[in-house]
């Protein structure tokens, strides 16, 4: 089949070379003219395990292809994703001007009966605007257009696209989205079928409630500190209940990324705009807004001060696997220790060349011993296997003070204690 996809953030990219890998003709299409010059010499504009072989291997065999042409797009496709940005206005509001400009240009180039289906995560009702744009562009010509929210993660985008739990497709009916049930064929995974309205929904509705479990272990972590509970055996506890799930209750400094914090926020403003003030999501939000400052004074009260101290920072991407930094959580350290005085090392596998030109006051170092070098206590931030493994003796035997503050509760406790360490952590 003939696909074209929009945008080649992580969910655009991802399902290009997916798609292509399956078999299919894949144009993908990009506007900015740097990450262009990447896709066509190639390389992955950012990094994902597995997807830059990908991409090479997509692009020799002539299954994949990319331009920064909607139009071409729009003209050579059976089937056209459209996977830009969504991004926040400072308001918490989604702004969907990219999307629009996407569907007016292909409404501009419609030519024959093309499957329109919409990847980017937008509020209820964009789908059908997505359609009226098209129709009002094109002069009267209808596309079908269809909503197909991805749930990928970063940092396991491939294997979360080619092994989904399920596929969701919002349509009117079912006979107009075949085209789409039969790419996904190959998969082998169940396929919901629903309103366009309903899978706009059920998008928000996952991602909010993945962040309110995080919330929710988070707040029960803030308890545990107070009265003398462990939140990881909690946490355990809890997730042996088939009806809870062990996932997404590992408590931590919060969650962040391009799409938690600002689906919560885009969710709680749709759902404002509908007539339903949403207080338990802006709990969710306080929440987690609340975690990383508290870990962080818990941090100064037991160095007694910041000012003058050296701290080793490890990790800086929002999550392992990934050199994103959008809403990352190490950002929020740095800024609190470098206000308070102290000096700041750091180290992160990926995501140092992101981070480099912001902070010329900070040190960036080659390795987490590196890092360590001189420094009065180290803060893990990001959990990376390779700060888990440490040879966590040589690490102290750089440092000045061995204290280690463990913000995902990803080191064990007792190796580090039995290589000196004084160790503190979240929720216990
Ligand atoms: C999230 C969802 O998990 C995906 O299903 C969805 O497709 C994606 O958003 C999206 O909308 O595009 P992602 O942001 O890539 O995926 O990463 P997650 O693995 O969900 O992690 C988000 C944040 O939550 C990270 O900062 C992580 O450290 C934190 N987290 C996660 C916790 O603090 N505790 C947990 O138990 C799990």
């Amino acid at each position: 089949m003939r696909v074209a996809v929009i945008g080649t953030g992580y969910v655009g990219l991802v399902t290009g070379v997916v798609l292509a890998d399956l078999g299919n003709q894949v144009l993908c299409i990009e506007n900015d003219p740097e990450k262009l010059a990447k896709l066509r010499a190639a390389e992955a504009p950012s990094f994902e395990p597995g997807i830059e072989e990908l991409l090479k291997r997509t692009i020799a065999d002539g299954s994949l292809r990319v331009s920064d042409s909607v139009a071409e797009a729009a003209k050579f496709a059976d089937v056209l994703f459209i996977a830009v940005g969504t991004p926040s206005r400072p308001d918490g509001s989604v702004d969907l001007s990219a999307v629009h400009a996407v569907a007016e240009e292909i409404g501009k180039n419609l030519t024959h009966d093309l499957l329109v289906v919409n990847k980017s995560t937008a509020p209820v009702g964009t789908v059908r605007e997505i359609g009226r744009i098209i129709e009002r562009s094109s002069i009267g010509r209808k596309a079908v257009v269809a909503s197909n929210p991805e749930f990928l993660r970063e940092g396991n985008a491939l294997q979360d696209t080619r092994e989904p739990d399920r596929i969701v497709i919002g349509a009117d009916d079912r006979a107009s989205v075949a085209a789409l049930e039969e790419l996904y064929s190959p998969l082998n995974k169940p396929i919901l079928f629903t309103s366009p309205e309903s899978a706009e929904m059920i998008k928000y509705a996952c991602n909010a409630f993945l962040a309110t479990k995080i919330s929710y272990i988070n707040a029960i972590s803030r308890v545990c500190e107070l009265c003398g509970a462990d939140v990881a055996h909690v946490a355990k506890g809890m997730g042996m209940d088939r009806r809870i799930g062990p996932d997404f209750l590992k408590a931590g400094l919060g969650y962040g990324g391009s799409c938690l914090p600002k689906d919560v926020a885009g969710f709680i403003d749709f759902a404002g705009r509908m007539g339903y003030d949403f207080q338990m999501l802006h709990a969710v939000k306080g929440v987690n807004e609340a975690q990383a400052s508290h870990f962080l004074q818990r941090i100064e009260k037991e160095l007694g001060g910041l000012e003058g101290k050296t701290i080793c920072v490890l990790g800086l991407a929002f999550k392992p696997e990934t050199d994103d930094m959008r809403a990352a959580k190490s950002l929020e350290v740095i800024d609190f220790l470098l206000a308070r005085g102290a000096a700041v090392r750091v180290h992160d596998p990926a995501a140092m060349h992101v981070v480099e030109p912001q902070y010329p006051q900070i040190e960036f170092a080659e390795s987490p011993y590196c890092a360590a070098e001189g420094a009065d206590a180290a803060i893990l931030v990001t959990e990376w296997n390779a700060y888990k493994n440490m040879d966590f003796d040589r690490f102290g035997a750089k440092m000045c003070s061995k204290v280690f503050f463990d913000g995902r509760r990803a080191c064990s406790q007792q190796a580090l204690e039995r290589a000196g360490f004084r160790y503190f952590t979240i929720g216990s």
